[in-house]
């Protein structure tokens, strides 16, 4: 697998909070980034990275752009985190009514990853039907994941089991339901099981299902326990309780950009 299992998410994140946020990140052991034009924060990112004196090398940024004009768009963004390529270029919504073809995009995409500004490429929000089309554009050799909302209350079975068919990685965001896991009783009985906090056993249960997770947390401490998930180990039962929690609960669902998730 070539995505990191474990990285920062900066949703929401601006300004002053997003440099902390990534500092901190970085000086605890995150060498994974997750940023986005939408979330207009890529130049505090790159900032904080540059910032932290870890070499560029050794993190891995993952950016999500827009689905129009994927090269000068790229471009631009890599202006903005001050770096000449990013690891991981997602495509962070599809395009509603596929106003741009989702071929197209996807070719640019790999066009942008042989000119070297990103080392790979990938889709986000794909439904099923999207992820065939991305497929048939590029190959899923060409697709190093889909980064979609997974958490206890939304496992989205349909989507990950035929993306683990058709050999596509999956990235869970949101895999704290921003963090009403917290005040789950069943993943807070297994946390006491193991000595160990309710969000550290919701992203191990990710992970376990074979997932990338991206926490984002405006706190240290919380980065820093977060981090502990990896190196955290649900059995089987774990697994099989938290299973059940499936409610088909979505939060990040916004209007004009959403697919129709059940295609
Ligand atoms: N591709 C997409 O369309 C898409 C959509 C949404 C999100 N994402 C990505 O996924 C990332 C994760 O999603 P998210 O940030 O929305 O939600 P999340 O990671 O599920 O939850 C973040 C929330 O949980 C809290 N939290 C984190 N660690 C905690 C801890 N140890 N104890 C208590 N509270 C804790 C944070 O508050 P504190 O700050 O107080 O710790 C924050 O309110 C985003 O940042 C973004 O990079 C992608």
């Amino acid at each position: 697998m070539s995505v990191p299992a474990f990285g920062l998410g900066t949703f929401r994140l601006k300004d002053d909070v997003v440099i902390a946020s990534v500092k901190n990140a970085i000086e605890l052991g995150y060498r994974t980034i997750d940023t986005a034009q939408i979330y207009e924060n890529e130049a505090e990112v790159g900032q904080a990275i540059k910032e932290s004196g870890v070499a560029r090398e050794d993190i891995y940024i993952t950016d999500n752009m827009g689905a129009e004009k994927v090269i000068p768009s790229l471009k631009e963004s890599l202006a903005k985190l001050g770096t000449d390529y990013v690891d991981l270029t997602l495509i962070h919504w599809p395009s509603p009514n596929n106003a741009v073809s989702l071929e197209e995009t996807m070719n640019a995409l790999l066009e942008a990853k042989k000119m070297g500004l990103t080392r790979e490429i990938g889709v986000s929000n794909f439904t099923v039907a999207l992820m065939q089309q991305a497929i048939d554009a590029v190959g899923a050799e060409n697709i190093a994941t889909n980064q979609i909302e997974v958490s206890p209350y939304l496992q989205n079975r349909y989507v990950t089991d035929w993306a683990k068919e058709h050999g596509i990685h999956i990235t869970s965001y949101m895999t704290l339901a921003y963090g009403k896991v917290l005040q789950d009783e069943v993943i807070g009985r297994i946390a006491a099981k193991h000595q160990a906090s309710p969000v550290q056993v919701s992203l191990a249960w990710a992970m376990e299902l074979g997932y990338s997770v991206i926490p984002s947390s405006t706190k240290r401490e919380n980065l820093k326990n977060n981090l502990k998930a990896t190196a955290l180990k649900l059995d089987a039962e774990d697994m099989a309780a938290i299973a059940t929690l499936e409610r088909n609960e979505r939060i990040a669902d916004p209007e004009g950009l959403a697919p129709q998730w059940n295609n």
